[in-house]
């Protein structure tokens, strides 16, 4: 039978690895992706690690405070001690005055502790406070991300990503291990995805409880991302030793790759290091991705209580 396309195993050396690179550096894009949304978002509530209420707050705001006071509980809160925050929360709630920002001492400490990034010459897309009229902006009700920014947002996500999914979903392509229905699901998925993902947080801008649909689509993308990863990768460089000697069933596959590359010690220390890696991926189950799960659930019963 005479083939299509040509399989990911029979590509050149040197196309492999140009696939590779890629796949590689986009990988290490996606995890620092996730560790900025870790530092930004996942700060929004104050607490770190990633919760609906951060979804609800980075996209819907906190409607019962202001941006400043958010800001000073979440993601700025390291920035100025516990009295700092406590006084420029104390003028903001009492009106946040020109008046009385030298007078009570806001003006100083904002020179000590903000300004050195909140300035023209420190970054841009800052709020630059060494203008009292952008500070005050903040102390105004906190509907969460503008309208200007999600629509900046939206379109570098869309036009990046979809960049992204491009090169991985057409390296992805050539694989031969998955049936057609299979790879048409995983190459078509992150599109879906993405546009729910953009798509939700509009909708979560106007409602929270679409904050649930920002962390599915996310995790959707994430899912697909990683299994044409995985297989593209295992396809160019261990066709042999798992697909044709690995047999049928998973555990077999990853032992018959261990088997065919490491030596017994190596092999005993690989596994102590999974066993850790389990052992930290159950933890982090348990302390964070499970409340959040059992969070949405209520959320979710909630609203179906009192919504209808
Ligand atoms: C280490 C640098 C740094 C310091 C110090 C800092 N900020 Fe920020 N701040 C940032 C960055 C960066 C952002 C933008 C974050 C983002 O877009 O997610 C930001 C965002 C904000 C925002 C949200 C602006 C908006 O448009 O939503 C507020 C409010 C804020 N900071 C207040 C403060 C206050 C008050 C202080 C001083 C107590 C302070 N920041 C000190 C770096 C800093």
């Amino acid at each position: 039978m005479t083939q299509k396309y040509l399989p990911l195993k029979d590509h050149e050396t040197p196309v492999k690895v140009l696939f590779t690179g890629y796949l590689c550096a986009v990988g290490m894009g996606y995890f620092f992706a996730l560790l900025q949304i870790l530092f930004t978002h996942g700060m929004a509530d104050g607490k770190f690690g990633l919760s609906v209420d951060d979804i609800v707050y980075s996209y819907y705001g906190n409607r019962s405070g202001t941006v400043l006071e958010t800001q000073l509980n979440g993601a700025m809160k390291e920035n100025a001690t516990e009295d700092q925050r406590f006084k420029i929360i104390q003028w903001v709630r009492d009106g946040a005055e020109l008046n009385d920002y030298k007078s009570t001492g806001i003006a100083a400490i904002v020179e000590e502790r903000c300004v050195m990034c909140h300035s023209p010459e420190a970054a841009t897309g800052v709020p630059d406070f060494t203008k009292f009229e952008n500070l005050k902006a903040l102390a105004a009700e906190d509907t969460g991300a503008t309208f200007s920014s999600l629509t900046r947002v939206s379109h570098v996500h869309l036009f990046g990503i979809s960049f992204i999914f491009m090169f991985v979903g057409l390296i992805f392509s050539f694989s031969e291990t998955t049936s057609n229905k299979y790879k048409c699901i995983a190459i078509g998925m992150p599109y879906v995805f993405l546009v729910t993902d953009i798509l939700s947080w509009w909708l979560t801008k106007v409602d929270p409880m679409f904050a649930w649909l920002v962390i599915l689509a996310g995790m959707g993308m994430g899912v697909s991302f990683m299994f044409m990863w995985v297989f593209s990768i295992l396809e160019m460089w261990a066709y042999r030793p798992i697909f044709i000697e690995g047999g049928g069933i998973y555990g077999q596959k990853l032992k018959a790759l261990l088997a065919a590359t490491f030596t017994p010690e190596r092999r005993a220390w690989v596994l102590s290091v999974l066993a850790l890696a389990m052992d930290k991926s159950r933890e982090q189950w348990v302390n964070t991705i499970s409340p959040l799960l059992k969070d949405l659930l209520n959320r979710l019963a909630k609203r179906s209580d009192g919504g209808a």
